[in-house]
C-alpha cells in the first residue's frame, strides 16, 4: 500500500528535493509526496513541488485567529489528502498539540544538529559559535517538546579550523539529504518502532 507523504515547508526545500529525488529513483518505495504545505507563500519549495507535480498549498498563518486555527486547516489539507506520514522539511514553526495528537509518531523532522545540543533555530550557527568540533544532523520523530522527540538517525560530521558557518552548513545539509530519505524509507517500510524515547531499527 502506497503511504502519502506530506511535507511541511517554511523555505528553500532542499530536503523536499532529496525526497521527491529518492522516491522517483526508486529507493524509497511504496510512497508519494502527495502535498507539501507551506507556511510562506513565496517559499521555493512551493516550486519544487509544482515542478513535478505535486499539489502546492500555502495556509497563511496570518489568515487566522491562532496557531490552533491554522493547524486545524493544516490538518483539513492531511486529511483531504489521505495523508499518513508527515516530514516537517525546513518547517520553522513548532508543531502544536492537536496535530501532534492526530499523526503520534508519524510527524518526521530533519534538525541541523546533533541533539540535543542546539535545539531551536539557527543550529549550525550556534554549533559553529560554540566551537563544537563535531556536529551534523538529526532526524527524529516530533513530540510536544522544540526538537525533543525520539531520534531515528544523526550523521556526524568534523568542523574544520578553516570553516565558516556556512561551510559547515554545507557540511551538514549534505548528510541531511541522505539520512533524512533513510528514515522516510525505514518508516515506510514499518521498520521503526519507538518505545518510549527509544527508536529500534527492526
Ligand atoms: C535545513 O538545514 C533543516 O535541517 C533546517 O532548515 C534547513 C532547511 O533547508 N531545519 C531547521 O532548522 C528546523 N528547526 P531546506 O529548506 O533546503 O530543506
Amino acid at each position: 500500500m502506497t503511504t502519502n507523504i506530506a511535507v511541511l515547508v517554511s523555505g528553500r526545500g532542499s530536503n523536499l528535493q532529496s525526497i521527491i529525488d529518492n522516491i522517483e529513483n526508486g529507493y524509497i518505495k511504496d510512497a508519494k509526496v502527495s502535498v507539501v504545505v507551506s507556511d510562506v507563500g513565496d517559499a521555493y519549495a512551493l516550486e519544487r513541488a509544482r515542478n513535478h507535480g505535486i499539489t502546492d498549498v500555502f495556509v497563511d498563518p496570518s489568515d487566522y485567529s491562532g496557531k490552533q486555527e491554522y493547524e486545524k486547516e493544516v490538518m483539513e489539507v492531511l486529511k483531504d489528502n489521505d495523508v499518513g506520514l508527515v516530514l516537517l522539511a525546513g518547517y520553522m514553526r513548532l508543531v502544536g498539540k492537536d496535530l501532534i495528537a492526530a499523526y503520534r509518531n508519524r510527524i518526521i523532522n530533519i534538525h541541523p544538529a546533533l541533539l540535543p545540543s542546539f535545539k531551536g533555530l539557527h543550529a549550525q550557527q550556534q554549533a559553529f559559535d560554540y566551537g563544537v568540533k563535531v556536529s551534523g544532523c538529526t532526524v527524529h520523530f516530533v513530540d510536544e517538546g522544540m526538537d525533543t522527540g525520539p531520534i531515528i538517525i544523526q550523521k556526524c560530521v568534523p568542523v574544520l579550523d578553516t570553516d565558516t558557518a556556512d561551510d559547515l552548513a554545507a557540511r551538514i545539509l549534505e548528510q541531511e539529504h541522505k539520512i533524512f530519505p533513510e528514515a522516510v524509507k525505514l518508516f515506510v517500510e514499518g521498520k521503526l518502532k519507538v518505545e518510549g524515547r527509544i527508536v529500534v531499527h527492526t
